[in-house]
């Protein structure tokens, strides 16, 4: 194996650190010797209304599955992410919002954001919204949506957030599935000069949803949008004429806190369901640790509100710690490449969260935009969501970070709530690439195909055996498959669907995933979701969609399509599919490369075989392995042919 390069813990980084190299080794060891122990000091973090008695009841056992922790315990989230901060912080900012127009800005204080969350949270009671019920946030990354989670949760509620780049039919599908009381939007939302009609979609998603019985519209644009007289109401209006202060609901431990939905390896997406104490520890008590965050620092997380990464670690993790957060609701190319990093300059950020498809594309604009800004203030670096190649890393470490801020490449998933593999600033030197060690409480294995858990330096699945806090408890309405997917492939460990290398040091490092899931730019996309969106065009009969090595999305959408026999195989069907598929979908999923294919390189038993596709699509026409199974060995020359012709 290939020794990797190692950057140190910077000096002096580690004497100012929550955690050192020492407290890490005795705190990890300390998690997996006593679990409960561990996480019952963790808990200490919250603040309760009923302590618990018992910390966790759990269970990997399809037969005989568990996962409650600190379950006899009651609590309220948004007075643990509000009310505790308001006696030192009410006039402080807890949110410096940075309008996608440059030069418009807000600063919303702990004591504003208190009292739009209790006035939100009595308009949504007046609504007849209870303990339990759903509520669907449809919103650009704009403070309200913020208000629009604690007033949800200080009533009891459950928000099922969805991505603002989502279309109408996305939107719809996750209201029919969560069935969603009510529904909070914007008129219109902006990104990179451009306007998104989020009403208009959330107009559609719902004229069949009979469970949306309200829509709350939050004037972001000011434009006329159509309105629901009796249905629909504005989110200034309603909340300046309601009571300022909402009495918060006493909560279960084990009660959900929200829904979130992600692609899997068949059609539909699911929802995960993370309930209240657990996530809330994990999610709350990490972010402290693996950012380094200090009283007093600012942080800035880019990802958009609707994915996980925004929920544990730019929502609900500084919240939890009274810590002041950038939010921006625009893109990092406009109105040119220098944006993010005259935002950084502007507010001071310390502590700065990012993708490596961002810093990927940025890396392409050169040092130039980078160097206009002053960016002395940064002291901590973070990449999620997807594996960071090594040049990346390098890039973002010397030109970003002066080369004296760690990175911490936390690697987890909507699943697993928050961080699961990371290296500790403080504690545990930088190899590029790699998410290094686990995190407390958790107990990472590399397993091979036939389940044995392998030891040393090792290749094979990343699963992870115990359980931890913030993980999801199931799939809603879905137990089955949340038990199928995640517990059974590997029993007594949970599956994450990704493969993972281990190397000489201990060090993970993160292949990428190993079922029918593709990463786009961050983004979980399944391939069954995306062959269904294309195969119900009218002109196509059948389609098989892969992930190919893209140089700055990390992978791209390569879809091979099949027509109908009456369908001919022009570029204007092409772009056709490509708008078919932004508007079922969203323009996250439009696909990269679309390859006309008579017919599909399928087995006897009519099963695709991928794997052909997979290297026809990365440009790799060598060697196919067996191509016995295959029905018809000719489909894959034919594809091969247009495939080189196109090239
Ligand atoms: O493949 C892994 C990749 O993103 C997937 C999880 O996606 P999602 O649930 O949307 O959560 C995103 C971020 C919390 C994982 O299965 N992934 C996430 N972080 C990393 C990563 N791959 C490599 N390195 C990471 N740091």
């Amino acid at each position: 194996m290939v020794q990797s390069e190692v950057y140190p813990v910077p000096p002096g980084f580690a004497a100012q650190a929550h955690i050192d190299a020492a407290a890490y080794e005795r705190l990890y060891r300390w998690s997996i010797e006593d679990p409960d122990g561990f996480w019952q000091k963790e808990a200490a973090f919250l603040d309760w209304i009923k302590p618990f008695t018992e910390v966790s009841d759990t269970s990997f056992d399809v037969n005989d599955f568990r996962v409650r922790w600190f379950a006899d315990g009651t609590l309220n989230g948004s007075v643990n992410c509000i009310d505790r901060h308001l006696a030192e912080k009410a006039d402080k900012p807890a949110v410096f919002w940075e309008s996608d127009m440059p030069g418009e800005s807000r600063v919303v204080t702990w004591g504003e954001l208190a009292d739009k969350v209790n006035r939100l949270a009595n308009v949504l009671k007046s609504l007849g919204v209870g303990k339990g019920d759903v509520v669907a946030i449809y919103l650009p990354v704009i403070p309200e949506v913020m208000v629009a989670m604690m007033a949800t949760i200080r009533i009891g509620a459950v928000h099922t957030v969805v991505f603002s780049g989502f279309s109408a039919e996305s939107l719809e599908n996750r209201i029919a599935d969560s069935k969603a009381k009510v529904l909070i939007t914007a008129d219109e939302g902006f990104r990179g000069g451009r306007i998104s009609p989020l009403k208009r979609n959330a107009d559609d998603a719902v004229r069949n949803q009979p469970s949306i019985e309200h829509v709350i519209v939050v004037r972001r644009s000011g434009a006329e949008v159509p309105f629901t007289p009796g249905r629909d109401l504005w989110y200034d209006e309603a909340t300046d004429a309601a009571e300022p202060w909402c009495e918060p609901v006493e909560v279960g431990a084990e009660d959900p806190l929200f829904i979130l939905y992600t692609s899997g390896s068949t059609g539909k997406p699911k929802g995960l369901v993370h309930t209240t104490a657990g996530y809330l520890v994990h999610a709350g008590t990490s972010w402290r640790i693996i950012f380094d965050w200090h009283e007093g620092d600012v942080f800035w997380s880019t990802a958009d509100v609707g994915w996980v990464t925004a929920h544990s670690y730019k929502l609900y993790g500084p919240l939890l710690n009274g810590a002041t957060t950038v939010m921006f609701e625009g893109v990092p190319s406009w109105p040119d490449a220098s944006r993010w990093w005259s935002i950084i300059e502007k507010h001071g950020v310390n502590i700065f969260y990012t993708a490596p498809t961002a810093l990927r594309s940025l890396m392409r604009e050169g040092e130039a935009p980078v160097r206009k800004h002053d960016l002395s203030s940064l002291r901590v670096l973070g990449s999620v969501g997807e594996p960071i190649n090594p040049e990346a890393w390098r890039w973002f470490h010397s030109v970003i970070g002066g080369g004296r801020c760690p990175i911490v490449d936390n690697y987890w998933q909507t699943e697993t709530g928050a961080v699961t593999l990371v290296p500790i600033p403080g504690a545990i030197p930088n190899k590029p690439g790699m998410a290094a060690k686990p995190y407390f409480g958790i107990r990472p294995e590399v397993v091979s195909p036939e389940g044995v858990t392998l030891e040393g330096p090792a290749d094979g699945n990343m699963c992870f055996r115990g359980s931890w806090p913030g993980q999801a408890r199931t799939i809603l309405h879905d137990h089955e498959r949340f038990l199928k997917t995640y517990f059974a492939p590997f029993p007594g460990r949970f599956f994450s669907g990704d493969g993972v290398t281990r190397d000489e040091d201990g060090y993970y490092r993160i292949a990428g995933r190993v079922d029918d899931v593709i990463n786009v730019s961050g983004h979980r996309l399944g391939t069954v979701e995306l062959e269904s969106a294309i195969a119900s065009h009218p002109a196509v009969a059948e389609s098989a969609v892969v992930g190919y090595n893209h140089d700055v999305k990390g992978q791209g959408v390569f879809a091979y399509v099949t027509l109908k026999a009456d369908a001919a195989e022009t570029d204007e069907l092409r772009r056709e599919i490509t708008r078919w598929v932004r508007a079922r979908i969203s323009p996250i999923a439009s696909p990269d490369i679309i390859q006309w294919a008579p017919a599909l390189p399928k087995n006897r038993a009519g099963k695709i075989l991928r794997r052909i596709l997979l290297k026809i699509a990365n440009n790799d026409f060598s060697d196919f392995g067996d191509t016995s199974t295959l029905a018809d060995a000719a489909v894959v020359e034919d594809i091969v042919a247009r495939r080189k012709a196109e090239l």
